[in-house]
């Protein structure tokens, strides 16, 4: 009997490939679905829109550059992803596209495994689309958000456009403010070993969570756990919003402990 073809997914673009390919294809496997996922490096956000169309992918995992771009191409985008402004997660009915936000998701699950964020005191380092993501998610829990950012118009329009303040650039950030968490929503330490601040610059005990993920050990992430903090890697942000991409790609629940297994084998091997 000739065997029928896979339910095709993907991730288009960005260094989280690997990772989306690891997770979901385990995922696809524990729970014996007909579904393939694999990486494609597609030349434009509109080329890769056409394909999924014409080739019948059911998903597409969207990352830099391509989050904000790959709007216009879709049929439909739901309410949290218009508010964004950026899309990560595509899915194709047979007859329509919808683009989806699930990295909001993953940034406020990965923080709320280890803390609660009512009222809390929170520090956002960047202004471009992840942190108008993790900003976006945050304001359902508090108000008290401040926004460090090198850039001071782009700092001030997201303070704007959010409603929460503008502190200026990260020479006005210092280890004894008062906050109860810090965010980096920079690209800084991405393939590298910079970091947006060192451990003397940190608040001691508070809670630290890196967006970056590449290397999934990231400098300020051992800075961070060198202060004495609750340091969250970029990493558990990543699953979390995998398993809302597999709920949207499937219809199904996660496997959770499989997206664990294969994040925290990475983790251990590094
Ligand atoms: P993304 O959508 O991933 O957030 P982005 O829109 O390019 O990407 O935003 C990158 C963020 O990282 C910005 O806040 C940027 O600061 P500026 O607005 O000042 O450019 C920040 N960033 C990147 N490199 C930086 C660096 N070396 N020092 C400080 N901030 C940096």
């Amino acid at each position: 009997m000739a065997k029928s073809n896979p339910i095709l997914c993907g991730s288009i673009a960005g260094s989280i490939g690997g990772m989306g390919v690891k997770m979901h294809n385990a995922a696809f496997r524990h729970l014996n679905l007909p579904y393939t996922y694999v990486s494609f490096e597609p030349r434009s956000a509109k080329g890769a829109v056409d394909a999924m169309r014409n080739l019948g992918i059911r998903g597409l995992g969207v990352t830099m550059p391509f989050k904000e771009e790959v709007i216009q191409y879709l049929d439909d985008i739901d309410e949290m992803s218009k508010d964004i402004g950026a899309v990560n997660t595509i899915v194709n009915d047979g007859e329509r596209l919808k683009g989806y936000n699930t990295d909001e998701y993953g940034a406020i699950t990965a923080l709320l495994e280890v803390t609660s964020l009512k009222n809390r005191k929170i520090v956002v380092i960047g202004a471009g689309g992840a942190a108008k993501t993790v900003i976006w998610g945050l304001k359902r829990y508090t108000d008290a958000i401040a926004v460090y950012n090198r850039n001071q118009d782009k700092g001030n329009s997201v303070a704007q456009r959010f409603g929460v303040a503008y502190m200026g650039g990260l020479e006005n950030l210092n280890a004894d403010m008062d906050y109860d968490i810090l965010i980096n929503c920079t690209s800084v330490g991405f393939k590298s070993e910079a970091t947006i601040l060192t451990r003397d610059r940190i608040k001691p005990k508070s809670i630290v969570m890196d967006i970056v993920f590449t290397p999934v050990a990231t400098t300020l992430w051992k800075e961070a756990q060198a202060a004495g903090c609750t340091a969250i890697s970029g990493t558990r942000m990543i699953m979390h919003q995998a398993c809302r991409q597999f709920e949207l790609y499937t219809g199904l629940d996660a496997p959770r402990e499989i997206y664990e297994k294969v994040i925290t084998d990475i983790l251990n091997k590094t």
